[in-house]
């Protein structure tokens, strides 16, 4: 069975209270919970961490791989427009992975508009909010996996 991996970097903890004018007010654990319903409809495992911490990004994206995870859902926050190590992981890793932003990064301020993660992804979902995460379920699962039908959103 496929396995995937959903990491959250910092700040999305504060889902649903933060700035949700930009981000939403759904929860992290609510939009976790949603994915995890999409996952048993596409028959994948899926499993998910958030840390406020670099290295522990790192740590993570190394132990899945080793744990043989079949690809990584990641948000890495404000990493994305500077984390050199986090890019370098994927790198290392080699492991499909979709960079997802729950806001439009390329309509903010400058600076989110350059992810140096981007370029070691498949590619970048940004500004859908918590579909983005469902759309990025989707795409690794199509590109793992072949075609399935698009599970039915719930929330
Ligand atoms: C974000 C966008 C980043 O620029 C920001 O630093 C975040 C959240 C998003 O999901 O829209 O923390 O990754």
């Amino acid at each position: 069975m496929l396995r995937i991996k959903v990491i959250n970097g910092p700040n999305l903890n504060l889902l649903g209270t933060r700035e949700p004018q930009v981000y939403g007010d759904m929860t992290l654990e609510s939009i976790e919970n949603r994915l995890k319903r999409e996952a048993e409809e596409y028959g994948v495992e899926i499993d998910f961490f958030q840390s406020n911490h670099e290295g522990a990004l790192i740590d993570c994206i190394h132990e899945a791989a080793r744990a043989g995870c079949s690809g990584l859902i990641l948000n890495p926050g404000a990493y994305t427009h500077y984390s050199y190590a986090i890019r370098d992981a994927i790198a290392a890793v080699g492991m499909p992975t979709v960079e997802v932003h729950l806001s439009n990064v390329h309509s903010r301020e400058e600076f989110r508009a350059r992810s140096v993660i981007a370029p070691v992804c498949m590619g970048q979902i940004s500004g859908l909010g918590a579909d983005s995460y469902s759309a990025a379920l989707f795409a690794l699962v199509k590109k793992l996996e072949g075609v399935k039908p698009a599970p039915s959103h719930r929330d």
